[in-house]
């Protein structure tokens, strides 16, 4: 079967299963998921804490393999391509911004937004870059080191470099994380701009109700499973569906105890 995506998906994994470990410590990340992220939109991954966020990002933006399934960018298999291929297509079409800004200290801010464009040899689009530095408005910090700019702004100076070689995708593990929530707005803001003003696709993950109320769409994850979509979220309705879901996990949990104090008791 052909489960290269469509178009119009800019990324997509298929019966996505992700286990680590093995034995006793054997933890299944993700068990059977299949989603696809539409091009030219802003998605964002919701879910408890464990329930295989981070796992979903890295496997579907090709940082990590799936243990069985497939995981596509546009019309590209990952699964098929070599380590050298897969390296290029992170570069050439992928977009990554983290928690930690991971910027380096010793590079200016107009440094780090094309470090990883000239790393790989390609050259910057000058007017792409301009644009970039105007809409996340640090235009007269391009001189300046990260150090001597606030978090927002460093977060700011990553999105940029997210964006710099003009990616199909930008993937961002909690994003505003580390901000605070004016920061966290205005780097939220950016991500949505992005999507909307230049057609990019963004996917994020966030645990943070509001910052998924920036995206189109949110994908709720729990146990490893895809457990649900919502179009057009709110906060008030993604913290509803939150709750439900972590009530689940909890009733989980407290079940799981009782059968441990159970065998305690048979024991003592
Ligand atoms: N490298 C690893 N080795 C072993 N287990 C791992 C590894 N990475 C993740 N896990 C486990 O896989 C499961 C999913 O982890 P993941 O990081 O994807 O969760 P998450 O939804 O991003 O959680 P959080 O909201 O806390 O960041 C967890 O049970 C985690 O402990
Ligand atoms: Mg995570």
């Amino acid at each position: 079967m052909n489960t290269a995506p469509a178009p119009h998906v800019a990324a997509r994994v298929v019966d996505a299963v992700k286990v680590y470990g093995g034995g006793d410590t054997e933890v299944r990340a993700l068990d059977g998921v299949t989603v696809d992220f539409p091009a030219g939109r802003f998605t964002a991954i919701m879910g408890p804490s464990g329930s295989g966020k981070s796992t979903l990002m890295h496997c579907a933006a090709g940082l990590d393999t799936l243990t069985s399934g497939t995981a596509a960018i546009g019309g590209t298999e990952l699964n098929s391509l070599d380590d050298r291929r897969l390296t290029l297509l992170r570069r050439d079409r992928v977009g990554f911004v983290f928690q930690a800004f991971n910027l380096l200290p010793t590079l200016t801010v107009a440094e780090n937004i094309t470090l990883p464009l000239d790393l790989g040899g390609v050259r910057a689009d000058a007017e792409w870059i301009d644009a970039l530095v105007d809409t996340v408005g640090l235009r007269d910090r391009l001189h300046h080191r990260p150090a001597e700019l606030s978090g927002g702004q460093q977060q700011r100076v990553a999105v940029a470099r997210a964006f710099a070689g003009r990616p199909d995708v930008v993937f961002a593990d909690e994003p505003t994380g580390n901000l605070d929530s004016r920061s966290g707005a205005e780097v939220l803001g950016l991500l949505a701009h992005a999507v909307r003003q230049t057609h990019r696709t963004v996917v994020m993950v966030t645990h943070d109700p509001v910052a998924a109320a920036h995206a189109d769409e949110v994908v709720f994850l729990a146990d490893g499973r895809l457990v649900d979509r919502m179009r057009e979220p709110t906060a008030d309705r993604v913290l509803d569906r939150m709750k439900a879901l972590d009530t689940k996990a909890l009733d989980t949990k407290a079940l799981d105890g009782a059968g441990e104090r159970r065998g305690q008791g048979v024991l003592s």
